[in-house]
């Protein structure tokens, strides 16, 4: 029964990806010709021999640290957030995160603190405390989840993890980065950069928002005080004020 299952869900992925594969090329050629369908579909079979390989890699992560920070089958999304936008949770590739580490614009990680704005199991902020900032918070609306972010960073003494709606979080007044990784809708967005907004008038310190799968940016790209700094094809990294201008 459960083999008959197994066999019926890998055949759905592998005609799932199929598609994704077959129309992802198919636009490639229309928009550029031969070459630039080549170039796709060789990329996209790049990525789909290393996802077991990053899948293993995490799950090595969490077995040398004792840490559970898999996605859960068909986790909700959170309810009675002030708005209702949360979206559900999903852990950051590791490779991405680190990648994006790599990309920020800060020579000494120890003089930031990391805030990740629905940290989730905190996978975050085990990778950030192990990059080097002298603070990692995690803000979570689901307690839950933070109960187990708080279980998995028990270890680290630069970590804290809160159970609140990111809308009703207060920044600290340190420089930082805001990571976010697609974790609610427009209208919490633009009230958290309302936030870092005021945050930034009271307190004029550097401060970085890395956006990663950026679906609302444009919030971020009206906003005054950030410009972007940095892209790649799977994340924007704004700057606070002048600084911004590299
Ligand atoms: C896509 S997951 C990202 C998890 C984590 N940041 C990571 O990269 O591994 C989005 C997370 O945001 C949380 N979330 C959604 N809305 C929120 C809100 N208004 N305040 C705080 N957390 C929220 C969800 O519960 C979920 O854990």
């Amino acid at each position: 029964m459960q083999d008959l299952s197994l066999v019926r869900r890998t055949s759905l992925t592998v005609r799932r990806r199929a598609t994704t594969l077959h129309r992802a090329v198919g636009e490639s050629y229309r928009a550029g010709g031969l070459p630039a369908a080549l170039g796709q579909t060789v990329r996209l079979l790049g990525e789909l021999i290393a996802r077991p390989v990053h899948r293993w890699q995490e799950q090595q992560l969490d077995r040398r640290m004792n840490l559970d920070t898999r996605a859960d089958n068909g986790t909700a999304r959170p309810a009675a957030a002030t708005y209702d936008d949360a979206v559900a949770y999903s852990p950051i590739p590791m490779h991405h995160f680190r990648e994006l580490l790599r990309a920020l614009p800060i020579e000494h990680p120890r003089e930031f603190t990391l805030i990740d704005l629905g940290c989730g199991k905190g996978r975050t902020l085990v990778l950030a405390a192990e990059h080097g900032f002298g603070a990692v918070i995690g803000v979570e609306l689901d307690d839950r989840l933070s109960h187990i972010a708080r279980a998995n960073t028990a270890g680290l003494p630069a970590a804290t993890v809160l159970t609140t709606d990111a809308v009703d979080y207060a920044f600290p007044a340190d420089p930082s980065v805001v990571f976010l990784f697609n974790p609610f809708g427009a209208a919490t967005l633009a009230s958290v950069v309302a936030n870092l907004e005021a945050s930034l008038k009271a307190t004029p310190r550097r401060l970085i928002v890395a956006y990663f799968n950026p679906v609302h940016r444009s919030v971020l790209d009206d906003s005054p005080a950030f410009r972007p700094s940095a892209s790649a094809r799977h994340w924007v990294i704004y700057e606070s004020g002048r600084q911004a201008a590299r």
